[in-house]
């Protein structure tokens, strides 16, 4: 199983590009099943998580044909098995986005439950509930969802929480419905507005994505489209924190801080001097970074996928900084592994207190979740020392080359079995 070496304590410096956005490209990955016309899709992150959609969508016989680079065109004329089988949702619970799309365009689908993940319940009632008012029907049946509608019918819909991949199965199951639908509660992450884009040129009809009431007039069919995937704004706010942490100065291009205004603002709380530029970011870290407090809450507010690496930074930062996690349960798993390298964290229910230390100090630590493991990057980098970051297949779900990117930053790390 691979691991990353990391010789600590070489502040990062230099520029790196930024690659698509991972919450973005899946959900788009799956709008392809919406039409029998081919998707060409650019600007595509190379990650584990992204293979595997690949693969659940290959299986579902849509052809996949890789243009290279980041693009990749898919064709569902051929759509013939609407079923996403344990193997693979196991591994990705976002593999549930192929649900909507595929009753819609089928009338019929077969997937997996995604069950329990390590940051907590997660469950899927709130997809279920809006297909049903949608009029499909649904049972669970050994560990499947099986729905089936002949047609959708638009439908108003009201979702208990906030939910990202929630608010995108049923905006694209809404979009070949018969009818009108409005989402409300809906999710006003950048990645909605991503796919809503996405659909518009697949010649969907829907208004207010990024607002929280999404408007869906259903259409016949959706025809072939291009779509640039938008940059991925957790892996931006991951290099500005680890380039914060170490001291150091980086620009990050192909992206913007327009969609991360709350962490931006953070950042600059600590007192590091960011300045956005077209399509790219500066970042210069002050000499000693000051503790800052985070609340995490559903976008524009500051996001649950930056929680740990905000958790690093405050590790090492002047002051004393109260976390509160108000998205998931149990998503303080890199606190402990944090404390192995000196750390100085309290935890109590969804709220953790980091009180700053001096400096951390290299050790073996655990990945035990894609953004908790970006964390214990984050902080390996700042730590005296050797740190051995274990089981990182977790960093390469959602980061693109993260060895090659944060060495082309000076950082000192090499992939070792
Ligand atoms: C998405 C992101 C993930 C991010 C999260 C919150 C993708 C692929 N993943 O995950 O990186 O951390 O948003 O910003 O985009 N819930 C229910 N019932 C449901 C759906 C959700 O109870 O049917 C709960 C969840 O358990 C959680 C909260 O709602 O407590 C928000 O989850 P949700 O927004 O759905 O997260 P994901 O879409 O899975």
């Amino acid at each position: 199983m691979d691991k990353l070496l990391i010789e600590g304590g070489v502040p990062l410096m230099g520029e790196i590009a930024i690659s698509g956005a991972k919450n973005a490209a899946l959900p788009i990955l799956c709008a392809a099943l919406l039409s029998a016309e081919p998707l060409h899709i650019t600007n595509l992150p190379r990650l584990n998580d992204v293979r595997t959609m690949l693969r659940l969508l290959g299986q579902m016989g849509v052809k996949i044909v890789d243009e290279g680079r980041d693009a990749v065109t898919l064709d569902a004329s051929g759509l013939d098995n609407p079923v996403a089988p344990y193997e693979l949702v196991r591994t990705m619970r976002a593999s549930v986005l192929v649900l909507g799309p595929l009753v819609a365009r089928c009338g019929e689908a077969r997937v997996s439950l995604p069950g329990g993940c390590a940051i907590g319940a997660r469950p899927v009632d709130q997809h279920i509930k809006g297909l049903e008012a949608m009029g499909a029907e649904i049972s669970v049946e050994q560990g499947y969802v099986h729905a089936r509608a002949a047609r959708l019918r638009g439908a108003r819909l009201f979702t208990d929480m906030v939910t990202v991949t929630g608010t995108e199965n049923l905006m694209m199951a809404a979009v070949l419905a018969a009818g009108d639908t409005v989402i409300e509660n809906a999710a006003r992450e950048p990645e909605v507005v991503d796919l809503a884009n996405c659909l518009v040129a697949m010649g969907a009809q829907i208004s207010g994505a990024g607002s929280d009431v999404i408007r869906i007039r259903g259409v016949d069919r959706l025809y072939g489209a291009t779509h640039r995937v938008m940059p991925d704004r957790i892996e931006t706010g991951t290099y500005l924190c680890a380039a914060a942490a170490t001291g150091g100065s980086v620009r990050l291009t192909g992206t913007s801080t327009s969609y991360l205004d709350a962490v931006v603002d953070k950042l600059m709380d600590t007192g590091c001097d960011i300045v956005p530029e077209r399509d790219a970011i500066r970042l210069k870290a002050p000499p000693k970074l000051t503790a800052v407090s985070i609340r995490t809450a559903p976008y524009p507010a500051f996001p649950t996928d930056m929680q740990a690496q905000f958790m690093a930074i405050n590790a090492v930062a002047d002051g004393t900084a109260v976390i509160r996690e108000t998205i998931f349960e149990n998503r303080y798993m890199h606190a402990v592994e944090l404390a192995r390298l000196g750390a100085e964290i309290r935890i109590d229910g969804n709220t953790a207190v980091v009180k700053g230390v001096p400096r951390l100090n290299g050790a073996t630590v655990m990945a035990t979740d894609l953004r908790a493991s970006a964390s214990l990057v984050v902080a390996g980098l700042v730590a005296q020392g050797t740190t051995l970051v274990d089981r990182i297949y977790h960093l390469d779900r959602g980061y693109e080359q993260l060895d090659r990117k944060l060495a082309a930053l000076g950082a000192r790390v090499r992939r070792t079995k």
